[in-house]
C-alpha cells in the first residue's frame, strides 16, 4: 500500500509539481490531494492536469479566525486521509493545534539555510547580510514558524551582483532537487523501507 501525500500550496506550485512527478514507480508514496488557500493558485491547474484531486479553502471569509479556517482545511484532509503532508509554498501560518494534529507527518520547504532567515524576504536578507552562501531547507513542521528538525538542506553560492530575484531563481532550482529527495527518504522511513538503497 502506497503512502498518501497531501500537498498544500498558495501559488505557482513548482515545488508541488516536482513532488508529484517524483512519486512514480517504486516510490512508496503517491499524491492524494493538492489543497490551496487561493483559488487563483496556478498550481491547481497543474495538479488537475496530472490527475491529482484538488480542493480550495479560501482563508479570506474567515477574517482572522484561524481555527475556523483550519477546521475547513482539516475537513478536506480528513477526506483525503494523507499519511504525509507537504507544505510547498503554502503562505498561511498554521496554529499549534493544527500542527500538533499532524506532528511528525508534516514537511515544509523554506528558502533559506535555517535557522537563518525564518519568515519572509529571505533572499534579500541574505544578500544584505553579505553572506557568501544561501540555500533552502526541508524540515518537519512544529508549532514555531520555520522551525522543527531539519531533514535536508541545499546550498547556493551568492555571486557578486546577485539580486533577490537572481538568487531566488538559483535557490528554487535547488528546492526542486531537494524536496523530492527528502520526501523519498522520509517516505521510505515512514513505510519501514529505510534499508532500501538511495535513488
Ligand atoms: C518557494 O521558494 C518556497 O520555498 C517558498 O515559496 C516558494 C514557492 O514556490 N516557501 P512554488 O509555488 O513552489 O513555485
Amino acid at each position: 500500500m502506497n503512502l498518501r501525500v497531501a500537498i498544500l500550496i498558495s501559488g505557482g506550485g513548482s515545488n508541488m509539481v516536482t513532488l508529484v512527478d517524483s512519486m512514480t514507480g517504486d516510490h512508496p508514496a503517491r499524491p492524494c490531494l493538492v489543497l490551496s488557500n487561493n483559488a487563483d493558485a496556478g498550481g491547481l491547474a497543474k495538479a488537475a492536469a496530472r490527475g491529482i484531486p484538488t480542493a480550495v479553502v479560501d482563508h479570506r471569509p474567515f477574517k482572522g479566525d484561524r481555527a475556523a479556517f483550519e477546521a475547513e482545511l482539516l475537513a478536506e484532509l480528513d477526506k483525503a486521509q494523507p499519511d504525509i503532508i507537504c507544505l510547498a509554498g503554502f503562505m498561511r501560518v498554521l496554529t499549534g493545534d493544527f500542527v500538533q494534529r499532524f506532528e511528525g507527518q508534516m514537511l515544509n520547504i523554506h528558502p533559506s539555510l535555517l535557522p537563518k532567515y525564518k519568515g519572509l524576504h529571505t533572499h534579500a536578507r541574505a544578500i544584505e547580510a553579505g553572506d557568501a552562501e544561501h540555500g533552502c531547507t526541508v524540515h518537519l513542521v512544529t508549532a514555531a514558524l520555520d522551525d522543527g528538525p531539519i531533514l535536508g538542506q541545499a546550498r547556493v553560492a551568492i555571486e557578486p551582483g546577485d539580486t533577490p530575484d537572481t538568487l531566488a531563481a538559483r535557490v528554487l532550482e535547488q528546492e526542486h532537487l531537494l524536496y523530492p529527495r527528502v520526501l523519498l527518504d522520509f517516505s521510505r522511513q515512514t513505510s519501514g523501507n529505510a534499508n532500501m538503497p538511495p535513488a
